[in-house]
């Protein structure tokens, strides 16, 4: 496949008065027709905008080699990387780890405080580890670990979930040991509070 150009897509968009969604490259509307407008997210589809490039290349990486198994996964992703060259793969990480995010905020507000100090602190008694260190002071992410501020609450408590059931990430992903200690309250809690985070 052509290498897409989304420099290009951009100078269209400045140059022209059609709806923004029609500057964008079709590798990008590729995307977004599921991920929503700015990549801001959708219904079950996660934002994009904000996030680490090197975890969406990694993710792409593991969706393509259906290493990440849990059900949305294998339904939605599967198939949309499957023809993904890797010079677009690129691409397309960088344009969308470059939009601003917006937050989600729709956890239970009431719940944010508990999921902050078990963020920062985790739960030692019950063998559940801090956040803080791997994804940051802010759940900014750093590297291929992903942000988590702001992401959807039905996203992330569902992604929490399905690692405790067992689903599984790219190789090497500390994450289906460290959900397998979260309770049902943690979970609820700790993606209320990321929510909110921005
Ligand atoms: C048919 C709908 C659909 C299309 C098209 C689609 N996605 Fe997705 N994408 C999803 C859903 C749903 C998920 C959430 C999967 C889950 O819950 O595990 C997802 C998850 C992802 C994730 C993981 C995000 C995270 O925070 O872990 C990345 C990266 C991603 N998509 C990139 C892309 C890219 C790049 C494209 C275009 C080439 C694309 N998606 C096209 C529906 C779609
Ligand atoms: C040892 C480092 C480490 C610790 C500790 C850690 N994480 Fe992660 N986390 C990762 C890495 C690496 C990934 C990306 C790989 C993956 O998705 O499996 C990730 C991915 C995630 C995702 C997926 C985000 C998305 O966009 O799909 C969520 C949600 C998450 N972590 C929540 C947490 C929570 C909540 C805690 C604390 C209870 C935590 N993590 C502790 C390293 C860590």
């Amino acid at each position: 496949m052509k290498r897409i150009g989304l420099k290009m897509a951009i100078v269209a968009i400045l140059a022209s008065s059609a709806p923004s969604w029609a500057g964008e490259s079709a590798a990008v509307r590729n995307c977004t027709w599921c991920h929503g407008t700015g990549a801001q997210g959708y219904t079950v589809a996660p934002r994009l905008a904000g996030q680490r490039p090197q975890y969406i290349l990694s993710q792409i990486r593991s969706f393509r080699e259906h290493a990440r198994d849990n059900p949305f996964s294998k339904q939605y992703m599967w198939n949309a990387v499957a023809a993904l060259d890797s010079q677009t793969a690129r691409d397309l990480a960088n344009y969308f780890a470059a939009i601003p995010p917006k937050g989600a905020n729709d956890g239970d507000s009431t719940l944010a405080s508990r999921g902050r100090t078990i963020y920062l602190e985790g739960i030692p008694e019950a063998n559940i580890v801090s956040c803080y260190a791997c994804h940051g002071p802010n759940a900014e992410g750093v590297r291929d670990i992903p942000r988590l501020g702001g992401l959807a609450y039905f996203y992330l408590k569902g992604r929490l979930e399905q690692w405790g059931q067992g689903y599984h990430s790219g190789t090497e992903s500390p994450m289906p040991m460290v959900a397998s200690h979260l309770g049902p309250n943690e979970i609820e809690a700790l993606a209320s509070y990321l929510s909110f985070v921005k």
